[in-house]
């Protein structure tokens, strides 16, 4: 049996970028796999400081947010990275196996860098408290992007090492490309971006949401002129929610003229609150249930401990600790 793991950085509200690119994939693991386990990374986003009552908040909204776009918890082991704290001792452990050269090359730290951030200890090790998330519940396949595949690889780097020096105790994970590599534009038509100011929440106020979709920049062309879906944001939004024949239809209407941009962002509209809405409704029900969120996050706690503790005997045995 192949157990699938994943980690997602609680990071600021969800927008439809990461609902597509990644939320979506993670949910879907659960039909594909018998054994799935997704935690919220709050140990890594403390490399960037967040204030404490804003990483509680959105640690806690993260929860609340996949468990309304479908995750199960009845299907996938759904914790908390801090709740399973041998984590910590786990990388401490791998540490010791990881050379400096090794994480002075990480893309991740290098671009910190670039970008003028003092850069924490925190901040270089990321990639070795990653490899002890994946490590601890011997993971086979893990889900990344592109911009995680690195971290993956140094991964697999550690825990060869770790192998070679005492023994095969962990297990060497693979990367899983689930296919759906879409890159979901912005209002700008750059990547969707907390950081470019440019996205569509995914539970968003409708009203905000619309103005939002109003905001999409377009080329000037008027009413009557032909246009070319193609290379519009307009349309390559609409397409993540829109069945094929719906899809057809719009383009065919920009083709022919006399279709706006503005009845094009009302079509997007649209399928937007019908895309989401089982989601919100959801949502509106857990978020009047806090108790159940605790639950869920505890009895994947418990969960995950068990499969952390059997590692963790065997690894302090190897290294000596024991
Ligand atoms: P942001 O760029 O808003 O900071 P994150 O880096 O926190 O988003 O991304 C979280 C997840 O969502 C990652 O797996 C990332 O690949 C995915 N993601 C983010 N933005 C997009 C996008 N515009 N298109 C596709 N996937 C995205
Ligand atoms: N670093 C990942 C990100 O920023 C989140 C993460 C932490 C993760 N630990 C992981 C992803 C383990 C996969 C496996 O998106």
């Amino acid at each position: 049996m192949k157990r699938v793991l994943t980690g997602i950085q609680p990071s600021g509200v969800l927008h439809i970028g990461n609902y597509f690119g990644a939320i979506r994939s993670t949910v879907r693991l659960q039909e594909e796999c018998d054994d799935a386990v997704v935690f919220i990374a709050d140990l890594h986003s403390l490399t960037v400081q967040p204030k404490p009552e804003e990483l509680r908040e959105r640690v806690r909204g993260v929860a609340v947010d996949f468990l309304a776009c479908g995750l199960d918890p009845e299907k996938v082991i759904f914790f908390r990275q801090s709740d399973v704290n041998v984590v910590c001792e786990l990388m401490w452990i791998l540490n010791c196996q990881t050379g400096v050269g090794l994480l002075e090359r990480a893309h991740s730290y290098k671009d910190k860098i670039a970008k003028g951030f003092a850069p924490n200890n925190g901040l270089f090790s990321y990639p070795v408290l990653m490899a002890a998330d994946i490590l601890l519940y011997h993971a086979n396949l893990v889900p990344v992007g592109k911009d995680q595949k690195q971290h993956l690889e140094m991964t697999r780097d550690i825990a060869i090492r770790f192998n070679q020096q005492y023994g095969d105790v962990l297990t060497i994970p693979e990367p899983y490309i689930s296919g759906e590599v879409a890159v979901v534009p912005g209002t700008d038509g750059q990547k969707m971006s907390k950081s470019y100011n440019n996205t569509i929440e995914i539970f968003g106020e409708p009203k905000a949401i619309k103005k939002k979709i109003m905001s999409i920049q377009t080329d000037s062309k008027g009413l009557e002129e032909p246009k070319d879906p193609d290379t519009c944001t307009i349309f390559a939004l609409y397409k993540l929610f829109a069945t094929p024949e719906q899809q057809a239809e719009m383009a065919e209407r920009y083709r022919a003229g006399n279709y706006g941009y503005g009845h094009a962002k009302l079509a997007l509209f649209d399928a937007y609150m019908d895309f989401f809405a089982p989601m919100r409704k959801r949502r509106e029900e857990l978020l009047a249930d806090p108790g159940y969120v605790d639950a869920v996050l505890k009895r994947g706690a418990e969960r995950a401990s068990e499969l952390a503790h059997a590692t963790m005997d065997e690894v302090r045995k190897a290294v000596g600790l024991r």
